[in-house]
């Protein structure tokens, strides 16, 4: 595994990190969890990232991480990177979602008792919230860290006007944001043209969400909807949204990635960390998916022409993915 500098600042995450949105939760197989963390572990993951409310249940994927933490690798977590982030809803009432100084700071204790750990590495804003001031928000993650509650923070999915001024605030109170957080892929590359550039101008690293559209960018959907999918869950990413020309798309792309001597799942990857962001966050079901995603490490150069291909193959679009 390589390992790429945060942004202006001196902290290291490897070129592809683990993400716990899908698939460790209380309802999911716990072995598989486990499994797919020492296979990222053993393969040079350094970094996991998590959030309050993945599960499901809202909460679980925390401690499914803290319990394989404690019994496998609990001697490790000085060579780990462990992410947590608050923003969207976690519990009922005015206190449990969105911005504000009393969500976060409570969410964060919460997150830190379901994980056991002291400390996260970053603490994040999950999202900008409109209705709440962003010097309270970002005085919060300031605060996050002055108490020893996190070593780092970042924001995730703010607007680029609001990625600017969260950034002027946290490096006017000493605690730079050390990385941002937005979802791009090969056929949702707008964050990279419209925030990575205010990331890269501002200091702070760029690290990439669903990199695989949620497995459109894979071969899961080739031959219809197969029972345990994502898309067969109906949530997150909806049937509907396996149309016959995003198979297609997948197929044509496919066809690129096999030349390239690649798997799709891993040109998609290869893809994003030719775009010199510092991170790729990827999400799996098994070991073997996993284990697919992480050899994109081999191959992220691209010829000219192979990049115009794959733009000829793709039209702009942007899904809804809340993690
Ligand atoms: N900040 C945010 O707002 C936010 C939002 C979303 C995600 N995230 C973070 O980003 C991480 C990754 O997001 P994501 O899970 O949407 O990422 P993704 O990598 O785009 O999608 C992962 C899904 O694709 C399928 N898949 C993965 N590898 C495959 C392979 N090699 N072959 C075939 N199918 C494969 C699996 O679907 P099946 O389950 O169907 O097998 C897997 O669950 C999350 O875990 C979370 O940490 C953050």
């Amino acid at each position: 595994m390589e390992y790429r500098f945060s942004g202006k600042s001196g902290l290291q995450l490897p070129l592809v990190s683990l993400g716990l949105w899908h698939n460790f939760g209380s309802e999911d197989p716990a072995d598989v969890a486990r499994a797919m963390l020492l296979h990222a572990w053993d393969k040079g993951v350094t970094h996991f990232d998590i959030a309050n409310n993945y599960g499901p249940a809202p909460g679980t994927a925390e401690i499914t991480f803290g319990k394989v933490l404690r019994e496998d690798l609990a001697s490790h977590r000085d060579e780990m990177i462990i992410s947590s982030k608050a923003g969207y809803w976690m519990w009922d009432g005015p206190y449990g979602n969105g911005g504000s100084r009393k969500y976060l700071i409570s969410s964060c204790d919460q997150s830190l008792k379901r994980t056991g750990l002291e400390y996260f590495d970053i603490f994040y804003s999950h999202r900008y919230d409109p209705d709440t001031p962003i010097e309270e928000t970002m005085q919060a993650l300031v605060d996050i860290v002055r108490a020893g509650k996190a070593l780092y923070v970042g924001i995730s999915n703010y607007p680029a006007d609001k990625q600017k001024e969260a950034y002027d605030y946290l490096r006017a109170a000493h605690v730079p944001c050390v990385i941002s957080q937005y979802k791009a892929n090969i056929i949702c590359p707008e964050t990279l043209e419209e925030n990575l550039p205010v990331a890269r101008a501002n200091g702070s690293g760029f690290i990439c969400f669903s990199p695989l559209a949620q497995g459109l960018l894979t071969d899961r959907y080739l031959n219809g909807i197969p029972a345990g999918s994502r898309a067969s869950k109906n949530v997150f990413l909806r049937p509907e949204q396996v149309t016959d020309e995003a198979v297609a798309r997948a197929q044509r792309l496919g066809a690129i990635a096999a030349e390239r001597g690649q798997t799709l799942a891993q040109m998609a990857v290869s893809w994003l960390l030719a775009q010199d962001v510092t991170s790729v966050i990827v999400g799996a079901s098994s070991v073997k998916q996993l284990d697919d995603n992480l050899q994109a490490i081999n191959n992220i150069t691209f010829t000219d022409e192979e990049m115009k291909l794959i733009r000829g193959e793709v039209k702009g679009e942007r899904g809804e993915v809340r993690g």
